[in-house]
């Protein structure tokens, strides 16, 4: 059973984290308010993989992606790029923070892997 459980009190607001499940890094980002808004603001139009915030997330303020690049599979960095969120170094692909892809050579959103919150303090990935 290759589940992972995170303790969410450990984030605070605005920060990120990365934990590794079945050997891949994942993202968990702890998301303020302003970027909350500035992620739902973004018309769809304006993105390569059209995707709604709100179809990436099940709790606004928890971001949790796959930290591998779609392009190539290099691990972006965090608060990096133009777009506020990841910036992948290897080829230049810039995602928002929602991590959908909005500049460089990759072609799809970071990927969104299987999880569940348990109570008010716990996520559980896999
Ligand atoms: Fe990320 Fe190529 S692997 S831009």
């Amino acid at each position: 059973l290759a589940k992972v459980e995170v303790e969410l009190s450990k984030i605070p607001e605005g920060k990120n984290v990365v934990i590794k499940w079945r050997g891949k890094p994942v993202f968990i980002r702890h998301r303020t308010e302003s970027e909350i808004s500035e992620a739902n603001a973004t018309q769809l139009s304006e993105l390569r993989d059209p995707q709604s915030d709100s179809d990436r997330v099940k709790k606004p303020e928890w971001l949790v992606m796959l930290g591998v690049c779609t392009h190539l599979g290099c691990v972006p960095i965090g608060e990096a790029g133009d777009y506020g969120g990841w910036y992948c170094p290897c080829h230049g692909s810039h995602y928002d923070i929602s991590g959908r892809i909005r500049k460089g050579p990759a072609p799809l959103n970071l990927e969104i892997p299987q999880y569940e919150f348990e109570g008010e303090d716990l996520l559980i990935i896999g």
